[in-house]
Order: C-alpha cells, then sequence, then structure tokens
C-alpha cells in the first residue's frame, strides 16, 4: 500500500480524542514517516491511543492549539493536517468564549500555518449541525446553513468558509467532512454532556427501565466512528479540494427506534419509559445524502446501525469489567 500518505508527515489535531484516535489508526497501516498528535485531552484520552501508544511513528504532544508556538512547533515540517481538535456543541453554548477561542481564534491560527509551512491539503471535521434543521431529506450538501441556531455550528460553517477563502487566496487545498451522528467505541461515557446511547447502556447494565424524553420520534443519521475515520484518509488521499462532504449513514433513525434496536442487541426485555421533554430540540430530523462522498471520495459506510450498536455494547460493557 504505497500512496501520499507512505512517507509523509502527518499533524493531527485532536488525536487524542473519539474519532481522531481512529484516524490515526486508519492512516498507520499506510506507513507514513510521522504522525504527531496535539490534544490538551480536554476530551481525549491516553486509553482512546492505546492501541499505538508506543508505535515508533507516533509522536503525542500534550498541548493546547491555542498556544500557537506549540501548534507552530507541531506543524513545521508536515505535509497534511487533519484538524480535529474542537469542543463539543454543549461546550460551546456554555463558554461561547472558550468556543472562539478553540473553533476560531486557533482554527484561523491553524489555516495560516498551514499557509506558513506549505501544508500540501488539510481536512477539517465540520459537522452536520451547520446545515440547522435542513431544507430536504435526504440532506444534500447544498443545502444552506441559514437555519442553524447554535455557536457551534456557526463555528463550523466559520471554518469551511475559512478553509474556502484561504483556497481562494493562498492555494490551500482542503477538504470539510460534515458528520452525522458519530457513535461507537470510545465515545464519551463520564463528561458532563454524556450521550442518550450510554445512559441506556447504564440502564440496561443496571436493570433499570430507560427512558425518553419527549416522544422519541427525533430522528438521526448514525455513522459509525470507523467509516469517518476511513472517510477521513480517503478525502486526504482524492484529489477533492476546495469541498464540502456529508458523512453519514443514509438511515434516519428516530431515538424510539435506535433504543429498540439497542435493547435487542443486547437481548433485554426492558421497556421505554416516556417522560415530558425538558428541552426543545430545533433539529427534529437528520438524514445524510451522500452522494457526492460516495462520486467524489469512494466514500461508502460499511457498518450497519446494529453491528455498531453490538460493537459499542461490548466495549461499554467490557470497559466496565476492568
Ligand atoms: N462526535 C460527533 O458526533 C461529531 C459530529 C460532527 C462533527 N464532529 C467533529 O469531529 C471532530 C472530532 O470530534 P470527536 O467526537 O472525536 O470529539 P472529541 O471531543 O472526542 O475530540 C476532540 C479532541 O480535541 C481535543 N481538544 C479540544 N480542545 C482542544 C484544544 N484547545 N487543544 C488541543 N486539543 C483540544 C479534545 O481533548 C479531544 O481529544 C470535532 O471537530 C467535532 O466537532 C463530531
Amino acid at each position: 500500500m504505497s500512496n501520499k500518505i507512505t512517507n509523509s508527515k502527518i499533524l493531527v489535531t485532536g488525536g487524542a480524542g473519539f474519532i481522531g484516535s481512529y484516524v490515526v489508526e486508519y492512516l498507520l497501516p499506510h506507513q507514513p514517516q510521522k504522525i504527531i498528535i496535539i490534544d490538551n485531552l480536554i476530551r481525549g484520552s491516553h486509553e482512546n491511543m492505546a492501541s499505538f501508544a508506543n508505535h515508533p511513528l507516533v509522536e503525542f504532544v500534550e498541548g493546547d492549539i491555542c498556544d500557537t508556538a506549540l501548534l507552530e512547533k507541531c506543524m513545521a515540517g508536515c505535509d497534511y493536517v487533519f484538524h480535529l481538535a474542537a469542543l463539543r456543541i454543549n461546550s460551546c453554548a456554555a463558554s461561547p468564549k472558550d468556543g472562539f477561542n478553540v473553533m476560531l481564534k486557533a482554527t484561523f491560527d491553524v489555516a495560516e500555518l498551514c499557509v506558513k509551512h506549505k501544508i500540501k491539503k488539510i481536512i477539517y471535521s465540520s459537522s452536520a449541525s451547520v446545515y440547522g434543521l435542513a431544507q430536504h431529506f435526504p440532506t444534500p450538501e447544498s443545502d444552506n446553513p441559514y437555519d442553524n441556531q447554535t455557536f457551534y455550528g456557526a463555528a463550523k460553517m466559520w471554518g469551511e468558509q475559512l478553509f474556502r477563502s484561504y483556497k481562494f487566496m493562498y492555494g490551500l487545498d482542503y477538504c470539510a467532512l460534515r458528520y452525522f451522528n458519530a457513535y461507537g467505541p470510545r465515545m464519551d461515557t463520564d463528561g458532563k454532556y454524556t450521550e442518550v446511547m450510554i445512559k441506556w447502556l447504564d440502564c440496561i447494565r443496571d436493570g433499570r427501565n430507560p427512558l425518553i424524553f419527549g416522544d422519541g420520534a427525533t430522528t438521526m443519521d448514525f455513522v459509525y466512528v470507523k467509516d469517518i475515520a476511513k472517510s477521513n484518509v480517503a478525502a486526504l488521499l482524492s484529489d477533492a479540494t476546495d469541498e464540502a462532504f456529508n458523512i453519514g449513514n443514509c438511515v434516519e433513525t428516530s431515538l424510539k427506534e435506535l433504543l429498540q434496536l439497542l435493547l435487542s442487541v443486547n437481548n433485554s426485555s426492558l421497556q421505554p419509559e416516556f417522560r415530558g421533554e425538558n428541552t426543545v430540540n430545533p433539529v427534529s430530523k437528520r438524514l445524510a445524502d451522500i452522494s457526492k462522498a460516495k462520486a467524489m471520495l469512494d466514500f461508502t459506510p460499511t457498518i450497519s446501525l446494529e453491528e455498531g450498536l453490538k460493537e459499542l455494547s461490548q466495549w461499554y460493557f467490557s470497559k466496565q469489567k476492568v
């Protein structure tokens, strides 16, 4: 397997995180010269990086991308960059100032340094949040972002537009990947904003009926983390530039269906209990149209929700035994 990753030096921001750690794992078989990870471990962990902790080609730098001098030290001499370091949607809402520093200011520094250090291509982690509630389903990349109401979505849109302008002004090649609802092993289990899947797995473990707030009709497009990692490598290897791509699984699943499937893969006879909705979710529906990623990146998701939920459950329950 020899391609442009082979013998290249690659920087992965946020490489200790949920998705970033899989990106590193998917890059390694291509024999890069070196992979440098910068991550301040605000959400990522050494545990996520366990499979490559002692790998001779991987260097982990514990540090903040807001430290421009450190960021430059990490980027100098690199060929490619994957920019994944970011704050979560709820953290941005809790502190827009932190959101600004990480999502906008540091991403601006990333773009500036890419130009200064002649990076050949950057892959930027964007999000389906840019759409807010989309206009069309399945949602193509051409839907507009004017319905987004979140700081996080605004920051991701700005990031995409920043890289567009740097392509236009300086010729910096980039692809932006708009992930839909990522899930899988290594997803956050004990942070402040634990995902609903993990809360339900806790119920299954403890034999408590899982709760659904509202009617459970909100739909999402759940895409397995390893498929997302593959899309990152595909975006780098392709000749595509100045493009944004949806990365989803193209299956619309309601929260109610998600819970039924999670119960079923765990052979559980627990019953969902419905409670009044405590917050209003303005995005009631998500479904990706990924025909562009299929055509230009040769990207097709390979892991069904059922298979992914099995892997997630196995990982989560075995993690608790140690
Ligand atoms: N998980 C999802 O459902 C999802 C959906 C759409 C987009 N995304 C995007 O994908 C990327 C990866 O997300 P993830 O789910 O792996 O989240 P994550 O929180 O697990 O990963 C982000 C990583 O960035 C690190 N980080 C945060 N701020 C930093 C800083 N200032 N300096 C250095 N490191 C910092 C964190 O410690 C973490 O390891 C992010 O850009 C995210 O916005 C994720």
